[in-house]
């Protein structure tokens, strides 16, 4: 790989960086000043094969590896890492317009879920299971059952957590013994080369770690239906997700996907604490994270109240360029995001929405907004903006919320906020989401937890122990013992 500009990053494939010789290299410009970031590679059929091909033939040697030292990798990755996390957070401040403190905190946590993926590598058993707990089998007939790698693991990762969502796919597909193919999203692929020099730099034999480059609307249909990859690890938009699926109905996946998070505030909750948890959930990273608050659903008797706290926190908030400190709305990541998010905050408008505060643009960076008296039927109310826009609804009671939250076509997570315990977890036992916060925003972390959305939000468990076993399945040998 190079790190010069001008030149163009090329993909690691069988343990070397290689700059496509074909089409013309594709530029990846900063969201936030409109600098060149890097060129990158926009890959070949040919190129395509080459990386799918290294993968395939680094299958049985990684498979053989020991789980120890796959693990001494992994750990050697993880503190490389973490020496560099100053230099790919740089990368990612411009590449992407992530916040500094964000920018570094995304690479150290993402370190230590390496670490955490490798010790439970090395603690994950299979089982054995004896003939005689079934009527006919006998003590003589034991089943060992072990698990066994899938193959190869093609991972496809999105713009807004370029390392993270990267390490959170390879680092378990390379524990269950798999070889791996990283598609980084075209905006943030930079960074995420960088983090892959890191695991090649700490050794990982030739293939078994791979990436290729260029635009998903090109290269995206060959690669996740190529007869060499045995597994498609997902995260990005529902949209995409759906054309992957239709794509490819035999590979397993775990998808990843769009959220419309509520934000459930009862009559009885702390509102200070509920309106910092808010506005920190809707609006850090300018709202582009799958689990920001997207929407409140606040019971009426406090919904004036709620409003004023929000409001007041959210004209606090620092919002322009991310190499500022304490800066926390930055510009959205591209001019067709800005202008979806305003379009879906100029409708709500025109159709009756109050702007309670925000409602500027000045190129992609939009003012962080919040729009009250949002009803069911506008699109803000259903739509994932993935930008720094929260609209509010107002109920008559908690089931009135939870038939709003759950009609939904998304099912990420939810909020809910109040200091009654049996309501909180009958409301969360009703809301249809892969995971409900109690008195907390949205959030994957800390990422030992599982992760997972339901309806359009996703399928499969993304999470250590989750991911290793969806990428890895069970292989039975049985021993028939003859009676001596
Ligand atoms: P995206 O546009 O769906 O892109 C995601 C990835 O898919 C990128 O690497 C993209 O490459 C690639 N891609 C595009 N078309 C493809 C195709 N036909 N075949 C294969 N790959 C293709 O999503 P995004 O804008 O990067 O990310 C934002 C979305 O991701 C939001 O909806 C957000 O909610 C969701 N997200 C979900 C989670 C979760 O865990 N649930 C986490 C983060 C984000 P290019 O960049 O080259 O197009
Ligand atoms: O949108 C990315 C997803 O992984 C969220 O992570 O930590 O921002 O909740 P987090």
């Amino acid at each position: 790989m190079t790190n010069t500009e001008q030149k163009v990053y090329g993909n690691l494939i069988n343990g070397e960086w290689v700059v496509s010789q074909g089409s013309q290299p594709i530029e990846v410009r900063s969201p936030v000043d409109g600098s060149l970031v890097g060129r990158l590679s926009s890959m070949s059929q040919q190129e395509l094969d080459q990386a799918a091909a290294a993968a395939k033939g680094a299958r049985k040697a990684w498979a053989a590896c020991p789980v120890y030292q796959k693990a001494q990798y992994m750990y050697r990755a993880a503190d490389l890492l973490e020496q560099r996390a100053e230099e790919i957070a740089e990368c990612l401040v411009m590449e992407i317009a992530k916040d500094r403190k964000s920018a570094v905190s995304e690479v150290k946590r993402s370190a230590d879920l390496l670490r955490y993926t490798a010790d439970v590598g090395k603690s994950l058993h299979g089982e054995t299971i004896s003939g005689d707990s079934f009527p006919g089998g006998s003590r003589g007939k034991m089943s060992f059952v072990t698990r066994v790698p899938v193959g190869t693991v093609l991972a496809i990762s999105p713009f807004n957590y370029p390392v993270n969502l990267a390490i959170s796919k390879i680092g378990p597909a390379l524990m269950g013994g798999n070889t791996v193919i990283l598609k980084p999203a075209t905006q943030g692929a930079v960074s995420a080369l960088k983090m892959v020099e890191a695991m090649q730099d700490a050794g990982l034999p030739a293939g078994v770690l791979n990436t290729v480059t260029g635009l998903g609307s090109v290269i995206g249909d060959s690669i996740v239906t190529h007869k060499d990859v045995d597994f498609i690890n997902f995260t990005g938009s529902t949209e995409v997700g759906q054309h992957i699926s239709a794509l490819t109905a035999m590979t397993p996946v775990i998808m990843e996907l769009g959220g419309k998070d509520a934000a459930i505030v009862l009559e009885d909750a702390d509102l200070d604490f509920a309106a910092d948890n808010i506005v920190d959930g809707a609006y850090s990273y300018s709202g582009q994270r799958c689990t920001a608050v997207k929407r409140i659903l606040v019971l009426e008797q406090v919904a004036d109240a709620l409003v004023e706290k929000l409001k007041v926190r959210i004209e606090r908030l620092k919002t322009g360029d991310p190499r500022e400190a304490g800066v926390t709305v930055t510009p959205l990541v591209s001019t067709k995001s800005a202008d979806f998010v305003e379009n879906l905050m100029k409708d709500a408008l025109a159709k009756g929405a109050v702007l309670v505060t925000g409602g500027t643009r000045q190129g992609n960076l939009l003012a962080p907004t919040l729009l009250d008296h949002v009803t069911t039927g506008m699109d803000v109310a259903w739509v994932e903006p993935f930008g720094p826009v929260l609209p509010i609804i107002r109920v008559s009671s908690q089931q009135e919320a939870v038939e709003i939250a759950n009609r939904s076509e998304y099912g990420l997570q939810s909020s809910v906020f109040t200091n009654n315990l049996n309501k909180a977890y009958s409301i969360a036992a009703q809301l249809e989401v892969g995971t409900v916060q109690i008195n907390n925003k949205p959030e994957r972390g800390p990422d030992n937890f599982p992760f997972l959305g339901v309806k359009s939000s996703g399928m499969g468990t993304q999470g250590v122990r989750y991911s290793i076993e969806a990428m890895t399945r069970p292989k039975a040998v049985t021993i028939n013992l003859t009676e001596e």
